[in-house]
């Protein structure tokens, strides 16, 4: 794991201001002086996620979500610390140390330079479509397949007419080298020198990564010649194993499911039709590093391939992939044998969305192939049906999930549930029997040592607040200095209140998103909230005296009320009168300090 100095951590967080950073996923609206949207974290219908601009932070009342500019694309993009500062470091184009490896940096500048020449392509290929002389031919295509023109310009779809050389022309006039435009893949070096173009009177589908980068390009051939579908080749910038066509404006529908297609345009008119949360695979089989980015943004995938043999065939592996690295798994059956843009170009998004609610389950899938591969009208078919499906359900880890379908199955072909369930026992391996021993509940315990949770809990609190209002006002430090010699914060809060002491204390300077860079999501949002919330006031002084006030006084009653507990039990008298000196000493603090609060509050 990377690690990086604070004060580059630091940089990297001013260069990058939360609400230009947080305005590239949500829509923000200013109200007062903070700005609010919908929180893309969790579902809402009116505005509950806030964005500071004076605090640079950001916080969700609804899901508790918080932090500043770091855990936002933490957050967001699903990354690790390391992940978020490298993403943020190179939005604001800031070299981290590591970078100034040498080989990464020249592959850092080639990737740029490729993503720099397909972006130029893309657009000669999109004013194809304007161009009279070659215009008519593909738009009366795209037409013809029900590609509206908002949707041409959404997905940057373009033409390259059959001249050849057009487009290697004009990225060498707009100062391309050779070299690059082969290394792009867009230009094929022929035998005898020279340079002509790969794609060839091609409808042209860029293909954009994750952020929305030009990678590579799919070219459907529009009057039947050479392949249906050309792409570009593999290269430093574009991996088809690990990228999923249209995943950048998937990932940021909302939705909890994503739809995965096999084709260009599948996904296309899905697009159109309303269904924005659909990806192609692009006619490979799923692979792992495809399902880690479909895990990584959605909660469950719906993989809708056509449903001839070959397509099922990828369904299954496709599915079984999935399975293995952890996602919920669902199978969207199209009826009539058509495949998604023919469903949604003849019945509308509406009617996709019905089949959307409609999806099978892995197993239930499996059986529906089965079903479709014996004639169970036969004794023997029935026989070797019954056989197959013991020896899927036999793979089922889930007991209760099992037997659910046993009884199902039982029940549908009217056989005994006992027979068949035992089938399937019989196939289980013994092992794997051992394996399921019921889940051992933790019951929830309200208490450690005596202490209650919840007054750990109402500290840490306090001392979040502390730590907030030290953060924006410095020189508050100086008032508390003394009382936070010997204070010992909760675990929790630990960190964070040493490395902000220590900068306080060394009279560096803290800001408050910064003192967010080094605590992890959860507590991130509890900072954020308290910074949002309870650390408006007037006097920071006055406030964060206060607030000592406030944890001194409620570590006293809390020992207070251990005193008490054990005064209760059994005990020896020496140590009875201990505890009642304590118990007395307690109170006249206590006394003081309420006396001291009262006094702070006059
Ligand atoms: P249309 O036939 O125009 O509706 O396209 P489609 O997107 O529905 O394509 P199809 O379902 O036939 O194939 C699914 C995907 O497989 C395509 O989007 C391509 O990515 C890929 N594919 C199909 N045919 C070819 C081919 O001839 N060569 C290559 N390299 N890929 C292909
Ligand atoms: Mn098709």
């Amino acid at each position: 794991m990377a690690f990086y100095s604070e004060d580059i951590i630091e940089e990297v967080r001013v260069s990058n201001d939360i609400v230009d950073v947080i305005s590239e996923y949500i829509r923000l609206e200013k109200k007062g002086s903070n700005f609010f949207g919908l929180c893309p974290f969790h579902r809402e219908k009116t505005p509950s996620f806030s964005v500071s601009p004076t605090k640079q932070i950001f916080n969700c009342f609804g899901c508790g979500k918080g932090g500043n500019v770091i855990q936002f694309i933490m957050n967001i993009e699903n990354l690790d610390f390391p992940e978020a500062i490298k993403l943020l470091a190179n939005r604001a184009r800031i070299t981290l140390p590591e970078d100034e490896d040498r080989e990464t940096h020249k592959k850092n500048i080639l990737k740029n330079k490729i993503i720099k020449i397909n972006t130029e392509a893309a657009r000669f290929f999109h004013n194809k479509l304007k161009d009279k002389t070659s215009q008519k031919k593909a738009l009366l295509y795209l037409k013809e397949r029900g590609i509206a023109p908002g949707t041409i310009v959404k997905f940057g779809i373009g033409y390259c007419s059959d001249e050849g050389d057009e487009l290697f022309k004009y990225l060498s006039k707009a100062g391309y080298n050779e070299e690059i435009i082969v290394k792009s893949g867009l230009a094929i070096k022929s035998e005898k020198g020279g340079c002509y173009d790969r794609f060839r009177n091609r409808i042209i589908f860029p293909i954009f990564d994750v952020r929305g980068s030009v990678i590579g390009f799919g070219g459907r051939s529009i009057d039947s010649s050479g392949p249906k579908y050309l792409n570009s080749p593999e290269s430093i910038v574009y991996n088809k194993r690990k990228n999923l066509y249209a995943m950048n404006f998937a990932r940021t529908s909302g939705e909890k499911r994503v739809v995965v297609v096999e084709g260009y345009m599948d996904v296309i008119s899905l697009h159109q039709n309303g269904i924005s949360n659909a990806v192609a695979s692009l006619g490979t089989a799923l692979t792992v590093d495809q399902g880690r980015i479909l895990k990584k943004y959605f909660e469950e995938v719906i993989i809708s391939y056509d449903a001839d043999t070959a397509g099922q065939a990828a369904t299954v592996r496709g599915l079984d992939i999935l399975n293995e690295i952890g996602c919920n798994v669902r199978v969207l059956l199209i009826p009539e044998g058509k495949d998604p843009d023919e469903f949604v170009n003849k019945y509308g998004g509406k009617a996709f969305q019905n089949l959307m609610e409609k999806t099978l389950s892995l197993v239930d899938y499996k059986i529906e192939i089965l079903k479709k591969q014996h004639n169970t009208k036969t004794t023997d078919g029935k026989v070797e049906f019954f056989n197959s499906c013991a020896e899927l359900l036999s793979k089922i880890d889930n007991r209760v999930e099992r037997d659910m379908y046993i009884v199902k199955l039982a029940e549908e072909y009217n056989i005994s549930r006992e027979s068949f369930s035992q089938e399937v026992y019989k196939k289980i391996q013994p092992r794997q029997l051992i394996k399921q021993r019921p889940v051992n509940l933790k019951a929830a315990s309200g208490n450690i040592g005596g202490k209650s949770v919840h007054d750990e809990e109402k500290i840490a609190y306090y001392e979040r607040i502390l730590l907030s209002l030290l953060s924006m006002d410095n020189n508050a430090y100086f008032a508390v200095k003394d009382k936070l010699e010997n204070y010992e914060f909760t675990s929790e809060n630990k960190e964070v209140a040493n490395f902000a002491i220590d900068r306080l204390a060394d009279n560096k300077g803290l800001v408050a998103a910064e003192l967010l860079n080094f605590t992890d999501g959860e507590l991130a949002g509890k900072f954020g909230r308290v910074m949002q919330e309870d650390c408006n006031c007037e006097d920071t002084r006055k406030a964060v005296l206060d607030i000592i006030n406030k944890i001194e006084l409620h570590r006293l009653d809390i020992r207070k009320q251990e005193i008490i507990k054990l005064l209760n039990s059994q005990m020896d008298e020496g140590d009875v009168e201990k505890l009642n000196q304590e118990l007395k000493s307690i109170m006249i603090k206590t006394l003081l300090l309420k006396k001291g609060g009262e006094g702070n509050e006059s």
